[in-house]
């Protein structure tokens, strides 16, 4: 570790920051529809098996890669094989494609906080999500009208997150981070409570928790889950590599691994509650099934919590204002994450200075993200991006960097496991060295193959295909190029 490289002061504050990383709209607006998309209760055991078969133990790599090289992707990949340097430009790569649109989901929670206090959505909360509040194009192609709505949001949410980045490690992400998750842990508990109070709250928990083992064949409801677990937890895309590489030389890398995952998990099913016992009241109170009161879709969130606070009454403002807050803190704290990946890695390949890399990285991606999203193609961007970095992109990003380890160079993997039993009081052992030599690559070759030739196949849901060429394959394209060309240039 270099003098100059900045660190963590203390294992808490990592620990804290890496949950802050993982618990994001990942948990709180993404793992509720995906889980109500693929069954509800047929989602929560491929979600289990995900975690435990590719989530952790790739979570223990990217620690111990980050840990043992003190880099952000690029050199810590690097140093442990120079050609791989392009898989962790292609990290960095994929963290700026998710910064762009995760911003816009952050502004809408942000403005969903406020629309609570007076209920703007009024009667009608699906029709003001998708036209009132995001003017949604009905044309099939780019639409170049722009939101002026929309627009300060974005740049109020750049301009938070960019403060905390200039601020460096200890005093802009470690601080943020201290100070947003006790605040998230304190709503989003009230919130639980709150919802599993409602009348009917069971009915939803019972949707939730029931597995539905028919549903269960279906390899999609499989496809969901290993794309959501690496999104969820922050690996396989440089952020764990990159917070890992901020650790002093002695530190439990295990122990704290598992109290990330396990508080990643636990906010995640505790927002599934949370929200499938809203459902369970809608369900309730309209006398239908739960999966019939709303549709789906990435609008779940901000159309069926609008619904349950119209129907809450008196103090109803509350439960918007607790859900729309936590949503956005949660937020905050892993697009800080996401953003640190480009950043740090362009401070190790140029030798920049902080405020030069957050100028530059995290001010360009923030002019292209506000430019795409306060136009009225918003919502379309942000399911397209996402499907295709998740499916594709993280995916792919990580399966490389597993089976350049457990294939490739065993004699890495050996390295890197002694490197983390010589500090850590659990140990890694077989069980890690097989699911990541064996089960793990097995699992996303098949996931990575089905996700590719679904696409290619049949693209994504009914979008156009100039969107999904543009703004999927594109993305995609963004990252092997950014890593092509980064990994060719001299290190400064
Ligand atoms: N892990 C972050 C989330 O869940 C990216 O939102």
């Amino acid at each position: 570790m270099t003098d100059t490289r900045e660190n963590w002061s203390a294992r808490s504050g990592f620990i804290i920051a890496a949950v802050g990383s993982a618990v994001g709209l990942g948990n709180i607006w993404r793992f509720p529809y995906v889980a109500y998309e693929n069954g509800g209760g047929a989602f929560l055991i491929p979600y289990l098996v995900a975690l435990l078969t590719a989530g952790l133990p790739l979570l223990f790599l990217d620690y111990a890669v980050g840990h043992r090289s003190t880099g952000a992707p690029p050199k810590a990949y690097e140093q442990l094989t120079k050609k791989a340097e392009a898989l962790g430009w292609w990290q960095a790569c994929v963290c700026i494609i998710i910064g762009l649109y995760y911003a816009s989901v952050l502004t809408w929670a942000g403005s969903y906080i406020y629309f609570s206090f007076n209920q703007s959505w009024g009667a009608d909360p699906e029709g003001y999500f998708f036209k009132a509040f995001l003017a949604t194009s009905d044309a099939a192609g780019f639409d170049m009208t722009f939101i002026s709505h929309l627009l300060w949001p974005l740049i109020g949410v750049w301009a938070l997150v960019l403060v905390i980045l200039y601020g460096g490690v200890r005093k802009g992400v470690e601080l943020a981070n201290r100070i947003f998750m006790p605040l998230l842990i304190v709503l989003f508990s009230i919130l639980v409570i709150q919802a599993l109070r409602l009348p009917g709250a069971s009915e939803g928990l019972n949707a939730f928790f029931t597995p539905n083992w028919e549903a269960m064949k279906d390899y999609k409801v499989w496809l969901a889950a290993y794309g959501h677990i690496f999104f969820s937890l922050s690996v396989g895309f440089g952020i764990m590599v990159t917070y890992a590489s901020y650790l002093k030389p002695k530190t439990n890398l295990t122990g704290s691994g598992f109290v990330v995952g396990f508080a990643n998990s636990s906010f995640e099913l505790l927002a599934g509650i949370g929200v499938f016992a809203a459902l369970g009241f809608m369900a309730h109170a309209a006398d239908k099934s739960v999966q019939d009161v709303v549709s789906g879709g990435i609008g779940l969130a901000f159309i069926a919590f609008p619904k349950i606070i119209s129907s809450l009454g008196a103090g109803a403002e509350l439960f918007g204002i607790l859900f729309f807050t936590s949503l956005f803190v949660a937020g905050v704290t892993s697009m800080v994450s996401i953003l640190e990946v480009p950043i740090a890695a362009m401070q190790d390949k140029l030798k920049w200075g902080r405020a030069k890399a957050v100028t530059i990285i995290g001010g360009g991606t923030g002019i292209v993200s506000i430019a795409l999203f306060s136009s009225a193609n918003a919502i379309k961007l942000v399911d397209i991006i996402d499907h295709f970095i998740n499916n594709l992109g993280i995916v792919s990003g990580a399966l490389v960097s597993i089976i350049m380890v457990s294939w490739f160079k065993r004699s890495l993997m050996r390295e890197l496991e002694l490197h983390v039993n010589s500090i850590s009081t659990i140990k890694l052992g077989k069980i890690w060295e097989f699911t990541l030599t064996v089960i793990t690559p097995v699992v996303l070759l098949s996931t990575l193959g089905l996700a590719l030739s679904a696409l290619l196949q049949k693209g994504y849901g009914d979008y156009s295909m100039s969107l999904q060429l543009w703004f999927g394959w594109g993305c995609i394209l963004f990252c092997a190029i950014g890593a092509l060309f980064m990994s060719s240039l001299k290190n400064r």
